[in-house]
């Protein structure tokens, strides 16, 4: 026997029907971005490993530990890219957007790798839909851009979620907060290991899972209490303007992200129907990351929205996006002049937006109409080449069997006419 294959470990593939859902949720949550003026950025897959260092950060555990890092043929380290921001802010420099008018806002989709241990909604290849909205530091601009992703979610049917947000300070009170967190952590009995992460990142230390570690850093200080004066009302003025907006949120000032270019405005959104995966979207403002990149020093606040885990998210609450079948319309033909003329209506139909399949392979009646049953549609056209040598395809609604003759002449528009009344067309279910 020869040798058979499966996808990587913890990489999802998506069949139809189910990638109908998939599908749907992205090209939603990407609606949602359009329709508040982000332009679409397509980016490479593969950067230079240096962008991703960077901009991500050293000690991220993404950096460290997760990166699909190889040479390439000419010798040059690449890394598959575990995020979207740090490519964004590449392509920003390095075509001049952050020269024309500002904010420049871009929205992408795509997949992105991380090595990280496989579960459910934890995958190596995740599919994120992002914003990035650069160059312009308005408190009104972090809640559209969180806005965004409220509408996004919701537009999906999703109700379940709640918005965590918090701030984590800028250059004029992160230093001073850091070394006060320090301080409090190297007092605490913490084994070698955690010692060491107070050391580099002390904010991870807050983030530790194990309850010995939380009950020792349940009073530890928290940047929301030594926010820096302009810090403080930059934050205040997003509450305001989301209260504005009507985004509910609750403020978590223990949030830490895994990501090492936030300040200032950061947030997440999470589900509680998913398990330990609970995040469903996260993101900030990163003022520092332009410059730490080599560009100018401009300001920069977008999301990542996990695609795979609204998914899941909508799942959880009975919910499933997309449209329910497949096609609206089932051609069997019962012959060889009815299978030219169906084909032809078929391709008719396709062109007035109508979604069509047929019945192949000369299956006979029986089978054919239970690919019909199963294709999803609401209308089957059946016929055979006496019909159609007397000029009539027969029209029937699969939910009641009920079948009327229409003369071939008339088909598309009758068929099409029905479709747009029931609303099923590709173009209304599709997005
Ligand atoms: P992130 O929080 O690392 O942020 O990822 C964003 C979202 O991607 C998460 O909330 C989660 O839904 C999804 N995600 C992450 N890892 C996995 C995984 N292994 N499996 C399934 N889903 C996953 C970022 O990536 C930032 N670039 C977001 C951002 C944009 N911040 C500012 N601009």
């Amino acid at each position: 026997m020869s040798q058979t294959f499966s996808a990587p470990k913890g990489v999802p593939d998506y069949l139809p029907p189910d990638s109908a859902g998939f599908v749907a949720v992205r090209d939603g949550l990407l609606t949602a971005a359009r329709r508040a003026g982000y332009g679409d950025i397509e980016l490479p897959i593969f950067e230079d490993t240096a962008l991703f260092a960077r901009g991500v950060g050293e000690s991220t555990d993404v950096v460290s530990k997760e990166m699909y890092t190889f040479s390439d043929r000419g010798d040059r380290s690449v890394t598959l890219r575990p995020e979207g921001t740090a490519g964004v802010m590449r392509a920003v420099i390095e075509h001049g957007l952050d020269r024309g008018a500002l904010p420049v806002k871009l929205c992408y989709a795509g997949p992105f790798f991380r090595y990280e241990r496989p579960q459910a909604g934890r995958y190596r290849q995740l599919q994120q839909v992002g914003v990035e909205a650069i160059g312009v530091d308005d408190p009104a601009l972090d809640a559209e851009v969180i806005a965004v992703a409220d509408a996004g979610f919701r537009s999906l049917g999703l109700t379940g979620f709640r918005l965590e947000i918090t701030s984590l300070g800028d250059d004029s009170c992160r230093p001073e907060y850091r070394k006060l967190l320090q301080d409090f952590l190297f007092a605490l009995p913490l084994d070698e290991a955690t010692r060491a992460r107070a050391e580099i990142n002390p904010l991870r230390v807050l983030d530790d899972k194990r309850p010995e570690v939380r009950e020792m850093t349940a009073d530890a200080p928290v940047m929301l209490d030594h926010l820096s004066a302009a810090a403080r009302t930059h934050f205040d003025a997003v509450l305001a303007h989301l209260d504005a907006l009507r985004v509910p949120y609750a403020i978590n000032p223990r949030m830490v992200r895994g990501l090492d270019y936030y300040t200032k405005t950061t947030f997440e959104f999470v589900h509680d129907g998913l398990g330990a995966q609970s995040g469903i979207g996260g993101g900030g403002r990163y003022d520092g990351l332009m410059r730490q990149l080599g560009g100018q020093d401009l300001s920069g606040i977008g999301f990542g929205l996990g695609v795979d885990r609204t998914l899941l998210a909508l799942r959880a609450e009975g919910v499933e996006p997309g449209p329910r079948s497949r096609v609206d319309v089932f051609g069997v033909p019962l012959g060889p002049d009815a299978k030219l003329a169906l084909a032809r209506v078929a391709a008719d139909l396709r062109a007035a937006g109508v979604r069509v399949d047929l019945a192949y392979g000369d299956r006979g009646m029986k089978g054919a109409m239970r690919a019909a049953d199963r294709s999803g549609a609401a209308i089957a056209l059946v016929a055979g080449d006496r019909e159609i040598a007397e000029g009539n395809i027969g029209l029937k609604l699969l939910a009641t069997g009920e079948q009327v003759d229409v003369p071939l002449d008339a088909v598309v528009d009758e068929v099409a006419r029905r479709v747009e009344r029931r609303g099923t067309s590709c173009e209304e279910l599709g997005g």
